[in-house]
């Protein structure tokens, strides 16, 4: 496994790291939790991203559990703040006193003081930006979060936080990014290595249909992710057709160049400096194993250009820019 420094912080995290969205909140046992959790130990993955909002705390406790058992040192855990935790709406956000509640909550749940990264896990436009940065440097100065981080924000709610506080204030961004979903590129990825905030992407293998498996006119595998009905988070756009189709072209470019998908495609969003981790998910430990080979592989220059055309209209390249962009700077004061 190899390593990459944390923006500017000095973290080292594993460019292969894990998280807990959907399969380690109630998708999968608790046994298979802990034996993905393990196997990303063995394979030297020292970064594990979560939030308070998965499963409404369950991931949290699951990882509590798990984590708790070995020092606190050899792994650099992150977790993120803003969404709904209860059926009271106001149970939500990013105020002063919802991030003061919800930073204790996770570090109980998470049975440590300390998270390495603290993460907005959105931008909250119905609170003033200073209100929202202050909160998150006083849960840096009380020593429960060493660094922090956010999570799809647009260019100009990233540089709201900047113009108060310095590009010190974070050290990661978390966008989606994959082969299919490329438009951080465009969007945040330049401003965020002019200001020394590293990108951690998530659903690279874009939720598993980067692997593979999901064939174009056949059924759905009884063992997949969007078989579940409660983890098939947007289903009909990943599962579409051309999209299948694009996948499908991609897999002798892997054969040919003596890999698997997965590892290609974990590679390519690895082939980008301004990453410091790919956060994937597994739901066994096998996957874990299969994904952190993809650590260190490098792809050539016409293996690049055999994937673009592979992909041809398929991606999501362009800036996607969030309605609220405007918003979140107009709340400004
Ligand atoms: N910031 C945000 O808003 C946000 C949003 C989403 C996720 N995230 C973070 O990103 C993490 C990863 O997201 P993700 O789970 O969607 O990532 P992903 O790596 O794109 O997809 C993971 C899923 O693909 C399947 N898979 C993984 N490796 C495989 C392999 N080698 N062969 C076959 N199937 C494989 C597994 O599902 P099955 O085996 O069940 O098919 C696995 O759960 C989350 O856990 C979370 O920490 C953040």
């Amino acid at each position: 496994m190899r390593y990459r420094k944390l923006g500017s912080s000095d973290l080292e995290v594993s460019e292969i790291s894990l998280g807990s969205w959907l399969t380690f909140s109630g998708g999968i046992e608790q046994e298979q939790t802990q034996a993905c959790t393990e196997a990303a130990f063995d394979a030297g993955i020292n970064f594990f991203d979560t939030a308070n909002v998965y499963g409404r705390g369950a991931s949290e406790t699951a990882w509590g559990d798990i984590l708790s058992a070995h020092p606190r040192d050899s792994y650099i855990l992150a977790t993120k703040v803003m969404g709904q935790m209860s059926d009271d709406p106001a149970e939500s956000g990013l105020s002063p006193a919802q991030i003061a509640k919800q930073i204790d909550a996770s570090l109980s749940r998470l049975q440590t003081d300390y998270v390495d990264l603290y993460q907005a896990h959105r931008f909250d436009t119905s609170v003033p930006i200073e209100d929202t940065v202050e909160a998150f440097q006083k849960v840096v100065e009380q020593g429960k979060a060493r660094y922090l981080g956010f999570s799809e924000w647009t260019p100009e709610q990233i540089q709201s936080a900047i113009d108060i506080a310095g590009p010190d204030l974070f050290v990661s961004s978390q966008p989606q990014y994959s082969m299919l979903w490329q438009a951080p590129e465009a969007e945040v990825f330049g401003l965020c290595a002019a200001n020394g905030i590293s990108q951690i992407v998530w659903s690279p293998l874009a939720q598993g249909v980067l692997t593979g498996k999901y064939r174009p006119g056949q059924d759905i595998p009884a063992d997949s992710r969007f078989a579940n009905d409660s983890m098939n988070m947007a289903k009909d756009l990943v599962l579409s057709d051309p999209v299948l189709e694009a996948v499908q072209r991609l897999v002798p470019i892997a054969e040919g160049a003596g890999m698997s998908l997965p590892t290609m495609a974990l590679a390519w969003v690895l082939r980008r400096s301004e990453l410091a981790s790919a956060i994937t998910g597994a739901s066994r430990p096998e996957q874990v194993h299969a994904n952190a080979a993809a650590s260190g592989v490098e792809l050539s220059a016409d293996v690049l250009s055999a994937i673009d055309e592979a992909l041809g209209d398929v991606p999501v390249r362009g800036p996607r820019l969030a309605p609220n962009a405007r918003e979140g700077v107009l709340h400004r004061g």
